[in-house]
C-alpha cells in the first residue's frame, strides 16, 4: 500500500497548500490511503468543522489532531459524528469522539489509524501513552485484522518519539511524530519494519516562528513582553511529511521517504 502522511497544517496557507496540491499527489504518487493532521488548520488552534470538510474534500481519508484537537469548540461536537476525525487516544476520559479507528483504503484493505500525546514537556500530565498504544495494537495486529497500521504521536521531545517508534517497531507500518513543525531529518524503517520519523514537520509557510508570523515570537523572545496575538503567516506553504510502501501482508514499510513539496523547504518526494 501507499500510504501519504502530512503534518500540522497551519492556518490558512497550510490548508490553500492542501487544496491546491493534494489531489494531484494523490494520483501522480497512486496514493492507496492520506491521513493529514490538522490540530493547526483553523488560524493556527484547532480545526473547524467547515475546515475539517474542506481538507477531507481535498484528498485527506482521515485526519489527525492534538493537544489543541478543542481549541475550537465545535470540534467537541463534530468529532462525535465525523468518524474521519481521530483525537489523541490520552486526551482526557471526558474527551468526546475516538483515538483510534480502522479505516478502509483502497482495495478494500484495512488501515488502523491512532494517535497519542506524549508527557514531556507537555502543558498538561497526559496518560501513559505507552499503555496506550499498546493496547490499541494489541486489539487490531497487522496480518491478522489490518494491513497497515499508523500512528501519530503528537509529542515535544524526540527522544520520547523515537522510544513510541521502538515500542511499536514491527507492530505497526508507520510511526511519524508530529507537533513541533519542523521535519526531522531521521527518516527510516527501523529494525522491525516500521517506518519512523520523530516529526513530519508542517504543511505551513517556513518563512515564520513555526508556522506563526516572526515579529511577535522574535519580540517575546527579546524582550520578553508580549505586545500582540500571534498570526499564522501567510506566505506559501510546504506540505510536509512521509510517504512510505508497505507489504498488504505483513504491515510492514518496505520504503519511506520524507516529502517537502511547495514553500521555501529543500524539496523531497518518492519520485
Ligand atoms: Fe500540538
Ligand atoms: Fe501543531
Amino acid at each position: 500500500m501507499k500510504l501519504l502522511f502530512l503534518g500540522d497544517v497551519m492556518g490558512r496557507a497550510g490548508r490553500t497548500a492542501i487544496i491546491d496540491r493534494l489531489a494531484r499527489l494523490r494520483a501522480d504518487w497512486a496514493l492507496d490511503f492520506v491521513v493529514v493532521n490538522g490540530e493547526n488548520a483553523s488560524n493556527g488552534a484547532g480545526l473547524t468543522a467547515a475546515h475539517a470538510k474542506a481538507l477531507l474534500d481535498a484528498g485527506a481519508d482521515v485526519l489527525t489532531l492534538g493537544d489543541h484537537a478543542f481549541d475550537q469548540k465545535d470540534m467537541l461536537q463534530f468529532c462525535e459524528t465525523e468518524p474521519r476525525i481521530i483525537r489523541p487516544l490520552n486526551f482526557s476520559k471526558a474527551a468526546p469522539g475516538k483515538g483510534a479507528r480502522v479505516f478502509e483504503a483502497t482495495r478494500g484493505r484495512k488501515v488502523l489509524v491512532a494517535q497519542v500525546l506524549g508527557q514531556v514537556f507537555m502543558k498538561r500530565a497526559f496518560d501513559d501513552p505507552f499503555s496506550a498504544v499498546d493496547a490499541v495494537l494489541r486489539a487490531h495486529p497487522m496480518g491478522g485484522t489490518v494491513n497497515a497500521s499508523l500512528i501519530d504521536v503528537h509529542c515535544e521531545a524526540t527522544s520520547e518519539k523515537m522510544a513510541m517508534g521502538h515500542f511499536c517497531d514491527g507492530r505497526a507500518s508507520v510511526v511519524v511524530g508530529t507537533h513541533t513543525h519542523v521535519p526531522t531529518a531521521d527518516t527510516m524503517i527501523l529494525e522491525r519494519g516500521t517506518a519512523f520519523q520523530s516529526d513530519a514537520g508542517m504543511c505551513g509557510d517556513y518563512d515564520s516562528v513555526i508556522g506563526m508570523q516572526k515579529e511577535e515570537p522574535l519580540r517575546r523572545f527579546i524582550t520578553g513582553m508580549p505586545k500582540a496575538r500571534f498570526e499564522p503567516a501567510k506566505g506559501e506553504a510546504t506540505l510536509s511529511g512521509l510517504y512510505v510502501e508497505t507489504d498488504d501482508r505483513t504491515g510492514r514499510a518496505t520504503r519511506v521517504e520524507p516529502v517537502r513539496q511547495g514553500g521555501r523547504l529543500s524539496q523531497q518526494g518518492p519520485v
